[in-house]
């Protein structure tokens, strides 16, 4: 795992990484930053507040209280899936230098956004003071470093590139198993419309991008997939272009004229069965196991989205020291749970994500997380990076591409997309 997330490292973000400044303004980096002292109260910003969310988050606060019972924890938490609302609002809180004592991140170009900007203070002491470079993945960190510094603690791993189904009405329309590939997907696709059945429910613009990554990753394959987001996969080639095209299709078959809010009422249609099919990360399997208490492979199925099986579509929540933090000495405390290996097994066994240290208590992680962290962990898996969650693209550019996308979703010009996310390439690569 550790050298097939160093290669991703380097054809994702490399060039990205080696254009950064040297060391990020106003960070300090021997833990003594600019912010307050403050130790009996901690502010901690995320957007896990749904169903499937907020429930690993409370088991999170609950050991930290446990450790930290001198600490008054101040959720600060604001809904809407993927941070739709929450990042503008930190966005806000940050351009006015009132950050929260700490906030949550994706590994990868997101984050690196921050530390350009020098946002996030270097947290390299408390790696080695906790010991963390030892049971963190080496490639895992490098999402994490400039310079040799280390930014941010993950708290998990996510996988982007999930296909859910409902077996009952796979059953009913006499289709035997999920697809293989996207062009299986729309041969069922047609039999679930002939009986009445959305083939795949589908919510906001963010889960329209999610799917999108998904399509491109199971069309194009891992080293392609890799290649859009560094350049090297030319946007108007023939291969994209009926990628696209593909996706185009995909669509035809959602419920996209009355999408849903968000990523959880998308999965209820599948769960009262009026829809077959979603592609969501596996906060999805929380979702459905633990708040709708549902029987993995039993009553869902959770797969890997058409043609990428063997490639794990990975995604890391990391929580951040923000340069002016006001209670520091609390914040501190946080990160030190965020990392530590009781923290994580109180968390992800309830996110519906597999701990981002190597060295946790794998009876914890039952049906489809015994699973997924079984390939996470095997060698041979194929890890690439999320689009919709941070880690493949930085912010400039993934608004870009929100941007095109909803044009695209309405109008279908394939050509336009694609020349469209080509240019903001170039325009926002830094
Ligand atoms: C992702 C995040 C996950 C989960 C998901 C849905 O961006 O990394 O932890 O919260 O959004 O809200």
């Amino acid at each position: 795992m550790r050298r097939s997330m160093r290669s991703v490292l380097t054809l994702a973000i490399a060039a990205a990484v080696a254009t950064l400044p040297a060391c990020s303004e106003g960070a300090n980096t021997s833990g003594g930053g600019g912010g307050g002292q403050g130790e009996n109260k901690v502010e901690v910003f995320s957007w896990w507040t749904g169903p499937g969310e907020e429930d690993g988050l409370n088991a999170l606060i609950a050991d930290f209280r446990q450790k930290n019972s001198d600490i008054e924890f101040i959720n600060a938490a604001v809904s809407g899936g993927a941070g739709t609302n929450a990042k503008a609002i930190l966005a806000n809180r940050l351009q006015s230098n009132d950050p929260p004592d700490s906030y949550q991140r994706h590994a990868g170009l997101e984050l690196q956004d921050d530390i350009k900007a020098g946002k996030v203070e270097d947290v390299t002491y408390l790696y080695d003071q906790e010991g963390w470079k030892d049971v963190f993945p080496e490639g895992l960190i490098e999402y994490l470093t400039i310079d040799g510094k280390i930014y941010a603690v993950p708290v998990n791993i996510h996988r982007s590139n999930l296909l859910y189904a409902n077996p009952k009405v796979l059953q009913e329309a006499g289709i035997s198993a999920p697809p293989k590939t996207w062009s299986e997907f729309l041969t069922q696709a047609e039999t679930l419309k002939g009986k009445g059945k959305t083939a795949i429910s589908i919510g906001p613009t963010w889960t329209q991008k999610h799917l999108l990554e998904n399509v491109l990753l199971g069309e194009l394959g891992a080293d392609a997939y890799e290649g859009l987001w560094n350049g090297k996969t030319d946007w108007s080639s023939a291969e994209v272009t009926a990628a696209l095209q593909t996706f185009s299709k995909v669509l035809s078959y959602s419920d996209i004229a009355s999408a849903s809010a968000d990523w959880q009422p998308a999965l209820d249609k599948l769960i009262e069965g009026t829809a077959a099919y979603n592609v969501m990360g596996d906060w999805a399997d929380s979702y459905l196991s633990i708040t709708k208490k549902l029987a993995y492979e039993t009553d869902y199925l959770a797969v890997a989205s058409p043609g990428t099986d063997g490639v794990y579509n990975f995604l890391s929540d990391t929580f951040t020291l923000p340069v002016g933090a006001k209670n520091r000495g609390a914040a501190e405390k946080w990160l030190i749970e965020a990392g530590s290996k009781s923290g994580q097994d109180a968390f992800n066994p309830k996110k519906g994500s597999v701990p981002a240290r190597t060295d946790t208590d794998k009876s914890l992680y039952k049906g489809y997380l015994e699973k997924a962290l079984a390939e996470w962990q095997d060698d041979s898996t194929r890890i690439v990076g999320s689009l919709a969650h941070g880690v493949v693209a930085n912010n400039a550019w993934n608004a870009e591409i929100d941007t095109a996308l909803a044009l695209f979703v309405k109008d279908g010009d394939v050509g336009k997309f694609a020349q469209a996310v080509k240019q903001s390439y170039e325009a926002t690569k830094g």
